[in-house]
């Protein structure tokens, strides 16, 4: 058969599709933009087909649906990073989630350690040699593809065909869905005088030539729009979002400098609007590649001049940093924070730095504020990167430096940039803890 008879036998219903699903399988899910819509969506509806139906992925930006508790008779969310929409299932305690470095997801599919028995993921429409184009979402997407027993693609000719480790044969798919639909999109956050504070102080640690990995959430963003002067400024990182469509296009991006991967910005997965979708498809500038290289510690010490900035909820005294849990809460996961501080640190030319910044508040639904400096992390919080891991720490109040800094060096330095209605609290809590005067 040649490629176009394959993909005409294997196109379906979404509801056909999902017969491929038999009880007891562990079904993955491609990741964040890359979530099959139509498909996820049959699955929970012809829940009577199946039964133990275990769900898997890192970020979604879908309804969860089979997370829910009236959908916990078939299905048993076991996430690798919570989102909005799966968060409660795990507090609910009928979900679960497996703590795991970003990088380490291919290699867990690969070796079984984490199980795959079917794969549902959004492709490109087939091109004229008979590949489909995973565009938004190579990460973990292409290795479950190559793990399961069975592959579900929802075609959708509005996936942007991105280069790189992005292209499938039909011959690798068992079930094709057609749903032209736009993509999800996740909006640009609002950048008001704290982000923009906090994006000044970012940007003063960023040199022109330095190579960028950016993290998730409305810091990111931030600190690149304050990065409109630089030159010469490289991208290797786990996401990228609009934010890096509008410093390109102020001409601070030409990734020349990056010492690897030259003239390319590498990327695991695009979570932005349209714009940047657009701005991706068929860029030959724009490279997306697994995660298990983009995230590798090891490929992200060779880069030049790296600055990795990612955000927290809550740093302690001693700079022990949590991003993925409030109290017993999972909100998120480590993602590939730890990597990119731990590549940093290893950098080939001793330059890496890791910046993790944070408004100075959080401010709660009732308006009251809440300190992100604290003493004590909160009961039953993880620590996402460890005091030993920590580097650079920035508020709109400034920026403290955690490496070679002992306890109460570092305490001062973060209480400093606190927010000034916490400062005396915390300066008490201070001589209370180590029992010396601040
Ligand atoms: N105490 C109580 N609640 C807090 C808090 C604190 N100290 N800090 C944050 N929160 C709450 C917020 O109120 C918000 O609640 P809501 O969802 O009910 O509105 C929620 O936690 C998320 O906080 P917010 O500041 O809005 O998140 P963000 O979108 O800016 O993302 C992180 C920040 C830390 C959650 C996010 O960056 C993350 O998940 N990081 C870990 C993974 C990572 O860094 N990956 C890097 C590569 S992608």
């Amino acid at each position: 058969m040649n490629w176009k008879e394959i993909y005409e036998s294997r196109k379906c219903s979404a509801d056909e599709a999902v017969k491929l699903i038999k009880s007891g399988d562990t079904v993955v899910l491609a990741h964040a933009v890359a979530e099959p819509v139509a498909v996820v969506d049959a699955m929970v509806a012809n829940k009577h087909l199946y039964k133990d139906i275990t769900v898997s992925h890192m970020v979604t930006l879908g309804r969860g649906e089979y997370s829910k508790p009236e959908n916990s008779d078939v299905f048993r969310y076991e996430g690798w990073f919570t989102s909005p929409s799966t968060r409660k299932s795990i507090a609910e305690g009928h979900g679960d989630f497996i703590p795991v470095f970003f990088h380490e997801v291919p290699k867990y599919l690969r070796q079984d350690i984490i199980h795959v028995d079917v794969t549902m993921v959004t492709v490109s429409a087939p091109d004229e040699h008979g590949y489909c184009n995973v565009g938004v979402s190579c990460d973990y997407t292409m290795q479950a593809i190559k793990s399961a027993r069975a592959v579900i693609a929802e075609v959708n000719d509005q996936v942007p065909v991105v280069f790189g480790d992005t292209f499938v044969h039909v011959s690798e798919i068992d079930a094709f869905v057609e749903n032209s639909h736009p993509l999800f999109e996740s909006k640009p956050a609002k950048i008001g005088p704290v982000e923009e504070a906090i994006g000044k102080n970012c940007a003063s640690l960023i040199e022109d030539g330095a190579t960028l990995q950016l993290g998730i959430g409305a810091i990111p963003d931030a600190v690149l729009a304050q990065l409109g002067e630089k030159k010469h400024l490289g991208i290797h990182s786990e996401m990228i979002a609009d934010g890096v469509v509008d410093l390109f296009e102020k001409g601070a991006i030409d990734c020349s400098q990056k010492g690897m991967d030259n003239g390319k910005m590498v990327v695991t997965f695009l979570m932005g609007t349209k714009k940047l979708y657009d701005f991706c498809d068929k860029n030959p500038m724009v490279e997306l590649r697994p995660v298990d290289y983009v995230n590798h510690p090891e490929v992200i010490a060779k880069l030049n001049n790296l600055v990795c900035i990612n955000a927290c909820v809550q740093v302690d005294f001693m700079g022990q940093i949590v991003s993925d849990s409030i109290g017993t809460k999972q909100i998120s996961g480590v993602g590939g924070q730890v990597d990119f501080v731990r590549g940093a640190a290893m950098s080939h030319d001793g330059k890496g730095i890791a910046i993790i910044a944070m408004p100075s508040v959080t401010v709660m639904k009732d308006g009251t504020k809440v300190s992100k400096v604290v003493p004590y992390i909160d009961h039953g919080a993880a620590v996402t990167t460890s005091r030993n891991d920590a580097d650079y720490i920035v508020t709109e109040y400034g920026i403290a430096r955690m490496k070679g800094a002992n306890l109460k060096d570092r305490a001062r330095q973060l209480i400093n940039i606190a927010h000034p209605d916490f400062r005396e609290e915390l300066k008490a809590q201070f001589k209370e803890r180590f029992n010396a005067d601040f």
